[in-house]
C-alpha cells in the first residue's frame, strides 16, 4: 500500500472548542495532533496532559515555530482570526480557522490572498457543511424536485440565562455578537442553498454592550428569491433550515449539527402529502472535516472554493450588520 502523509496539526488556544475538535482530529485518518499553544505556558502543558498532545507552547507564535506542523487549528477569538492566520500562511501552514472567518471583510480578503499567496489551504469551522447529510440535501436541491427555489428560512439560537459578561461573544471589540456567532451559519446555509449572493440585505436587532444579542436578517435575491433568519443568546436551542420551491420543501431541524450526533435527518414534503424521511447514521462531522482537509492537502490541489465561501459569508454579515445598525437596506457589494 502506498505510504499515505500524515497531516500534523497544531491547536492555537485552549478554546473550550477545542477539546472537542482536538479529539476530532485524533480520531481522523491521516491525522495528526502533535501540539497546543497558549497564552499561558501552564494552561497550554495542562492541555496537553489532559488530550495527550506531544508539546505545549506558552505563546502562539512559538507554535507558528515549530516546522513539524503542517496545519493549525485556529479557535481564536474572530477580531484574532485575520493576525494569526496570516502569520501562519506565512509560515506556510494550512489554515482551519474557526467562524466567523474574520469580523470585516478587508480582514477576511486579506487573510484568503495570503493564504493563496503561500500556497496554503485555508477554510472555515463550519462543520455541517462536511456531514454527509450535506451531500444529500444538496442532491435533493440539485434534483430540480423542489420546483423553483423560492425561499429559505433558518434560525440558529441558544438561551442565556445570564450574560457571561467575560464571553468575547459579549464584546465588539473581540468580535461578540449573534451575527458573526450564529447568524453566519444561516448566511451561509442561504449561499448553499441559493448559490450565490443577495443583491441587498435588511436587519433588525437587539443589543446589549453594542453586541447583538438577538438578530433577524432579510437577504433579497432576483428571480423572486429571498431569505430570511434569526440569531440569538436569548431563545432556546433552535437550529432548523427551510428550504421551499415551488413544487415542495427540505426541512432539517437540526442543520448545524444533529440532535442525536449518531443520526442524522431531514424531511422532504412534495405537494401536500409526498413526505420522504431522510436517515444516515455513524456521521462525525468534525471528523469528516478534518479528514477532507487533509485530503486537500495531500492532494495538492487547494480547494479555492473553501475561502471564497467563508469571505462571501462575511460580506453578508457586513452587510446585516450595517443595516441593523442603520436601518437601512444595504446593497452587497
Ligand atoms: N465550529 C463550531 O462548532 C464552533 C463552536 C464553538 C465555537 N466556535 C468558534 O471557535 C472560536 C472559539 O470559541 P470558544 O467558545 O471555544 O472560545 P473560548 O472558550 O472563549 O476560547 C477562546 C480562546 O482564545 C484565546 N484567547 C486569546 N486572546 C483572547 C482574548 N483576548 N480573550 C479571550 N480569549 C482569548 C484563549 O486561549 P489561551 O488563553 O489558551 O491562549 C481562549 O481560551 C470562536 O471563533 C467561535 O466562534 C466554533
Amino acid at each position: 500500500m502506498p505510504e499515505v502523509q500524515t497531516i500534523r496539526w497544531g491547536i492555537m488556544s485552549t478554546a473550550r472548542i477545542a477539546a472537542k475538535v482536538g479529539q476530532a482530529i485524533q480520531r481522523a485518518a491521516g491525522a495528526e495532533l502533535v501540539a497546543v499553544a497558549s497564552r499561558s505556558k501552564q494552561r497550554a502543558q495542562a492541555w496537553a496532559a489532559e488530550h495527550g498532545v506531544p508539546n505545549a507552547y506558552g505563546s502562539y507564535a512559538e507554535l507558528l515555530e515549530n516546522d513539524q506542523i503542517d496545519a493549525l487549528y485556529m479557535p481564536l477569538p474572530p477580531s484574532m482570526h485575520a493576525e494569526w492566520t496570516i502569520r501562519a500562511a506565512q509560515r506556510g501552514k494550512h489554515v482551519l480557522c474557526e467562524k466567523p472567518l474574520a469580523t470585516t471583510v478587508a480582514d477576511a480578503e486579506a487573510m484568503a490572498e495570503a493564504c493563496r499567496q503561500h500556497n496554503v489551504q485555508l477554510m472555515d469551522g463550519v462543520m455541517w457543511l462536511h456531514h454527509e447529510r450535506t451531500e444529500w440535501m444538496e442532491q435533493v436541491l440539485a434534483s430540480g424536485q423542489l420546483g423553483q427555489l423560492r425561499r429559505v428560512t433558518s434560525s440558529f439560537t441558544f438561551n442565556w440565562p445570564q450574560w457571561p459578561e467575560a464571553d468575547f461573544r459579549l464584546d465588539r471589540s473581540l468580535g461578540g455578537g449573534s451575527l458573526l456567532d450564529l447568524g453566519y451559519y444561516c448566511v451561509r446555509a442561504t449561499l448553499w442553498a441559493f448559490q450565490s449572493l443577495p443583491a441587498e440585505v435588511w436587519a433588525a436587532a437587539r443589543y446589549y454592550r453594542n453586541v447583538d444579542v438577538n438578530l433577524t436578517g432579510v437577504m433579497f435575491y432576483p428571480h423572486e428569491r429571498i431569505a430570511s433568519f434569526d440569531c440569538g443568546f436569548d431563545t432556546q436551542f433552535r437550529r432548523t433550515l427551510e428550504v421551499a420551491g415551488t413544487d415542495g420543501s427540505l426541512l432539517c431541524d437540526d442543520f448545524t449539527l444533529p440532535w442525536q450526533e449518531a443520526e442524522a435527518s431531514f424531511r422532504v414534503r412534495l405537494g401536500r402529502n409526498r413526505v420522504s424521511d431522510y436517515r444516515l447514521t455513524g456521521c462525525l462531522q468534525e471528523v469528516r472535516m478534518i479528514e477532507r482537509f487533509g485530503q486537500c492537502i495531500r492532494s495538492g490541489q487547494l480547494n479555492a472554493q473553501w475561502p471564497a465561501d467563508a469571505v462571501s459569508t462575511v460580506r453578508v454579515c457586513e452587510a446585516l450588520d450595517r443595516a441593523a445598525r442603520t436601518g437601512a437596506r444595504v446593497a452587497v457589494s
